[in-house]
């Protein structure tokens, strides 16, 4: 099943994303690929159970798919690949043979829960950035600066030059980025185990694509993906299994009020419901 805008510039595919990366998406189309997949590791996605028989199953299934999105990315293009800490470099070794990895990139966030307690425990998940021509790839540097924690704060002067000059006070992010996780209480959640902070998409989006380019998120999740790249002007193609985060993405984007009849609503949180309580009998 297919959804689009009005203008056709945002498409939602609902069902399995081989199947439809396949026979959906015209080969060499797409400017930039960010793939978020279920990680293998048991997490329950509405109906799904995101858990392979074993882990050599799950990579010959993740190879299918990066096949194919290597088969629709845009010669210039480029591709972002999240996946679990255990899984990352075997999908490193197989991504060598067909693009050129560009960056391996930490993001990192933290957590006001325990993680373990009897090892260290995980703070952070791993993004390998690759393109498929290294000489001829976007990489829009000014558009992502952050401030530089140097000299530059402190007023120092940077001798190292032959005319000694102030420190840069911007500078293009190293490979560890932190952005901290999507919470309840923020204003971009929705209810889906692990969706990604607009922030992290922003970055990405920003950088490795122009206005008006397709950016293809073959498992859409919440569409954080599509949100983002429709708020900064670039076309964008959603696939997502579950009925339940299609319907997030069709309202998240503006395609449609409503889904077999029913209003599409961002459900109150709790403390919304709360106060609205607190206001209706304001008056008693
Ligand atoms: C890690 S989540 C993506 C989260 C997303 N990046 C976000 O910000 O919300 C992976 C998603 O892939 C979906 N999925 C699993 N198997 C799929 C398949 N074969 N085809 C399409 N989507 C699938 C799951 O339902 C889940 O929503």
């Amino acid at each position: 099943m297919k959804y689009q805008d009005s203008s056709g510039e945002h498409i939602i595919l609902f069902g399995d994303s081989i199947k439809l990366l396949d026979q959906e998406i015209q080969d060499e189309s797409i400017h930039l690929i960010f793939v978020d997949p279920p990680y293998n590791i048991g997490k329950k996605y509405a109906n799904f159970i995101d858990k392979w028989p074993t882990e050599e199953n799950y990579l010959l299934w993740c190879y299918s798919w990066l096949e194919l999105c290597f088969k629709k990315l845009h010669p210039e293009g480029s591709i972002y690949l999240m996946a679990s800490t255990q899984t990352i470099p075997y999908l490193d070794i197989y991504l060598r043979k067909h693009i050129h990895i560009l960056s391996r990139i930490i993001w990192h966030y933290d957590s006001s829960g325990v993680q373990a307690k009897n090892y260290f425990g995980s703070l952070y998940e791993p993004i390998i950035y690759g393109v498929k021509n290294p000489k001829s790839y976007t990489f829009n540097r000014d558009d992502i600066k952050v401030e530089a924690k140097t000299g530059s704060k402190r007023k120092l002067i940077d001798y190292r030059k032959a005319i000694p000059k102030v420190y840069n006070s911007h500078k293009v992010p190293g490979n560890v980025w932190y952005f901290p996780r999507v919470r309840y209480r923020m204003e971009e959640y929705e209810k889906h185990p692990t969706q990604k902070p607009e922030a992290l998409l922003k970055r990405i989006i920003l950088a490795s694509s122009n206005v008006g380019d397709t950016i293809l998120d073959p498992f859409a999740g919440t569409f954080t993906t599509s949100a983002v790249a429709q708020k900064v002007g670039r076309k964008s193609i959603g696939i997502e299994i579950e009925e339940d985060y299609i319907k997030i993405g069709l309202r998240r984007l503006g395609i449609c009020t409503h889904y077999n009849g029913n209003l599409l609503q961002k459900p109150l949180k709790s403390y919304q419901r709360n106060y609205q309580q607190l206001e209706l009998f304001k008056d008693d």
